[in-house]
């Protein structure tokens, strides 16, 4: 078994914003395993990160094959016995952010949006936690956004009001309910779990308009992902701010 220090895995690791959070997460020491599900793509990324300096490997994991969890569960089994940090990073959205669509979003945007913000994660975390309670400081990050409040969401005056995508929004706001139950039953135990928003940030997903680059990206997902003994567990947070849920 590999004699490593601490280890991560991050989902959707190949592009965005998990890409550059294994690159800081490599660069802070970590060894990082990133899930991917095309290996051109996991081998291109791999380039990236070793080029920067980060000790860093692939593992096949699509979110909408729910026997990859298993193959991401056997690697860090056998290589390391346990897992450090889990960054649920992979995500999608079908729908326009201005859509305004809860009276008539179809319900195959629906589900695939909740199979791959929601249930995959949930699946994955269930699956991983084992390995993470045998981390003497194991951390979750739930990579949520600040669409899934629904505090903001139901003030008019919020700047992100007029942002009513149902499928994307109402997926994070149920990751934000398990980043909370789950937390609740970890009292006690080494792991903390947390909902970051990493901000609005050009990406594929974020788009050309978005205001934060890239390489500002990966801060709160980074920082919860380290957090020491003493910090929070069952929070929602952009930098060090707390989020309304
Ligand atoms: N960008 C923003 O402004 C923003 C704001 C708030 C929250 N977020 C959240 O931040 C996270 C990362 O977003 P991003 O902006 O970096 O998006 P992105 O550039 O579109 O990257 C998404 C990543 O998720 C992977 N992915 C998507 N569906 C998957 C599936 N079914 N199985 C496995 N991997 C899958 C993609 O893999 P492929 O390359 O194979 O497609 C890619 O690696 C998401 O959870 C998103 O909701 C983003």
């Amino acid at each position: 078994m590999a004699d490593v220090k601490k280890v991560a895995f991050i989902t959707g690791g190949n592009r965005g914003i998990g890409l550059q959070t294994a690159r800081e997460l490599g660069q802070g020491g970590f060894e990082v395993i990133i899930g991917v599900r095309d290996p051109k793509k996991g081998e291109a990324a791999l380039t990236e990160l070793r080029a920067a300096g980060v000790k860093a490997e692939v593992v096949l994991y699509d979110a909408s094959r729910p026997e990859t969890d298993q193959t991401v569960k056997s690697y860090f089994e056998s290589r390391y016995g346990k897992l450090d940090v889990l960054v649920n990073n992979a995500g999608m959205i079908r729908e326009e952010l201005l859509a305004k669509n809860a009276s008539n979003v179809p319900g195959d945007i629906l589900r695939e949006t909740f199979e791959t913000n929601l249930f995959a994660v949930v699946r994955l975390t269930q699956t991983l936690l084992p390995l993470l309670k045998k981390s003497p400081a194991g951390r979750i990050v739930n990579v949520s956004s600040i669409l899934g409040s629904l505090g903001l969401h139901s003030a008019d005056d919020s700047p992100i009001a007029p942002a009513k995508a149902f499928a994307y929004n109402a997926s994070k706001a149920a990751l934000n309910a398990f980043t909370v139950h789950l937390a609740d039953e970890l009292k006690g135990t080494h792991v903390k779990v947390n909902s970051a928003h990493p901000g609005w940030v050009k990406t594929e997903l974020g788009g050309p308009h978005a205001p934060m680059e890239l390489a500002d990206s990966a801060r709160t997902s980074v920082r919860l992902a380290t957090l020491a003994a003493d910090g929070p567990s069952g929070g929602f947070f952009h930098e060090n701010d707390r989020l309304p849920w």
